[in-house]
């Protein structure tokens, strides 16, 4: 596992990823029952994005921060009047600080897990819950397969494009407890899962390391060259869109 070079390539607009993605905070709302938040609770929201959930955890009347690494997001999470910062995951510099570190969606996207749970170890207090959700080994296989075949038919090596870590239960479980956690649930699980629209939008949104691969003019033929080679499965009779997403869901305890 390392960095890879395009990272750097995802940016997020607030304003497209409420159109196109509010369906990722809303889906998370289960993880949000899985931490079971008590106020007066010091919450970490790591990866926090817009602060659709981390505002849900005020709600319930905790004290959160949220970190993301996206400037335009915590602008848009600071715009809620909730406390978010910009942040670099594999860099936390919290010390026993959180009863609970929370994250929906976004540890898929950090590409040094041992760093960032050294980091989360950390941040949390003696016997602190670790509690989220990402991509699990096979999620959305099916794009995943496609900019392979794509990229590799433009004599490119997709692997230096992904910018995804879908870990197994074995590898994570084996990641946390090296970290020291003690894994006290890990599920993965297939959520099929439908798009507001078409598929395009999704690709376009969330796949811009790939993207990246090729100069900005050719990317809207990319983005449909994809799109034609996971239709057959993604696309369904009635002409929505859904996803193969598979999640990894845990909890887990500082001992
Ligand atoms: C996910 O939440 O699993 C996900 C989101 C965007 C791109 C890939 C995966």
């Amino acid at each position: 596992m390392a960095y890879n070079q395009h990272m750097s390539e995802q940016h997020w607009d607030p304003t497209v990823y409420l159109r196109d993605a509010a369906f990722v905070p809303a889906l998370g709302v289960p993880v949000l029952e899985l931490l079971a938040p008590r106020a007066g609770e010091h919450i970490l929201d790591l990866g926090c994005g817009d602060g659709t959930l981390t505002a849900q955890l005020r709600a319930a009347g905790t004290e959160v921060l949220g970190v993301d690494s996206s400037p335009e997001q915590i602008a848009a999470a600071r715009a809620r009047g909730l406390k978010a910062e910009v942040m670099d995951a594999h860099a936390l510099p919290f010390t026993e600080e959180f009863d609970a570190v929370f994250s929906n969606a976004a540890l898929h996207w950090m590409l040094e897990p041992a760093a960032v749970l050294a980091g989360v170890r950390r941040a949390l207090k003696i016997g602190g819950r670790f509690v989220g959700e990402m991509g699990g080994a096979g999620n959305v296989a099916s794009v995943v397969a496609a900019y392979g075949g794509e990229l590799a038919a433009r004599a490119l090596d997709v692997r230096q494009y992904n910018p995804w870590f879908f870990p197994t239960v074995t590898e994570y479980t084996r990641l946390l407890e090296s970290a020291g956690f003690i894994v006290d649930s890990i599920d993965l699980f297939a959520r099929p899962t439908a798009l507001p629209g078409d598929v395009r939008e999704w690709l376009t949104l969330m796949t811009q390391p790939f993207l990246s691969a090729v100069a900005p003019a050719a990317q809207a033929e990319l983005v449909d060259a994809v799109r034609t080679r996971i239709r057959g499965q993604a696309q369904q009779a009635d002409g929505r869109w859904e996803l193969d997403y598979v999640r990894l869901r845990f909890q887990a305890r500082k001992v």
